[in-house]
């Protein structure tokens, strides 16, 4: 049997091999997933668009992270699981995050925590650390950043973008990061961050020269009908969905389910 996967062994794979991760919100579909061979499952705040309906990430609660978190550890993956530290749960202070972290850690059960931002998150990050809590960043296009950007827009474009992202990827390893996100960057940054830490990055809509990948598990099965550019759709599962209701629909109506096996005799 396959061992699990930890933080630290998944910070040792850098430049050994691509590193596949995917979002998940739920037991079944992360049993699947973990099947499958994934090596990182994100517990992704990307929850709140995804399956809570809402438009951005802002609304999305602890608790109810913790509350899917805690569901995708019952699938027991040998993936390293990680949950996505919500809006406002790592930016009062770093005791505060702290707080909310080990929550994380003792009530949902998973391995590592995420947090969005660069370097003016390094004295939340090193609380995590020196509690002994598997931190990974995220930078570039920043979903919680949404009302700062004004938008979902691209970030570190132009030199002194591309710059920047790459100390705050330096100032994140520094305080002890295993890995980071990198999201909504053009691919030659992207490259540039990858070669210039000596952690592994996961990029999405980041190109294809990042240490792995990650992408929300919805995008790529096909069950969104709006996906961004930066997705690869590797299922229909919309029209699966449909076609299977559709049929079960006309058969309900004609009576012709349940049929005489689907029924318990006397
Ligand atoms: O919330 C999420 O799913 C994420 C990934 C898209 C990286 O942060």
């Amino acid at each position: 049997m396959a061992r699990r996967m930890t933080a630290p062994r998944f910070r040792e794979e850098k430049g050994k091999r691509r590193l596949v991760c995917i979002t998940a919100y739920d037991v079944l579909t992360a049993g699947i997933l973990d099947e499958a061979g994934v090596d990182l499952i994100l517990v992704g705040d990307s929850l709140g668009n995804v399956v809570l309906g809402h438009e951005t990430t802002l609304p999305v609660t602890l608790d109810q992270m913790l509350s899917h978190a805690a569901a995708v550890v019952r699938a027991r993956p040998r993936a390293l699981v990680v949950g996505d530290m919500p809006y406002m749960t790592f930016h009062v202070n770093p005791e505060d995050t702290l707080r909310n972290a080990a929550r994380f850690i003792q009530e949902a059960g998973v391995d590592a925590v995420k947090l969005e931002g660069g370097a003016e998150r390094v004295p939340h990050i090193r609380k995590l650390v020196e509690a002994e809590i598997p931190v990974m960043g995220h930078l570039g296009l920043t979903p919680q950043s949404i009302l700062e950007f004004g938008g979902y827009r691209v970030q570190g474009r132009g030199e002194d973008a591309a710059r920047a992202l790459l100390e705050h990827a330096r100032a994140l390893e520094a305080a002890g990061c295993f890995a980071v996100v990198l999201e909504g960057i053009p691919a030659p940054v992207a490259r540039a961050v990858t070669e210039g830490v000596g952690i592994p990055t996961v990029g999405i809509g980041a190109g294809p020269e990042c240490d792995g990948q990650v992408l929300v598990v919805t995008d790529l099965l096909g069950m969104g009908s709006d996906v961004p550019r930066f997705v690869r759709r590797y299922a229909d599962l919309r029209g699966v969905i449909l076609d299977a209701v559709r049929r079960y629909a006309e058969d309900v109506r004609e009576g012709a389910f349940p049929g005489p096996e689907e029924t318990y005799p006397e």
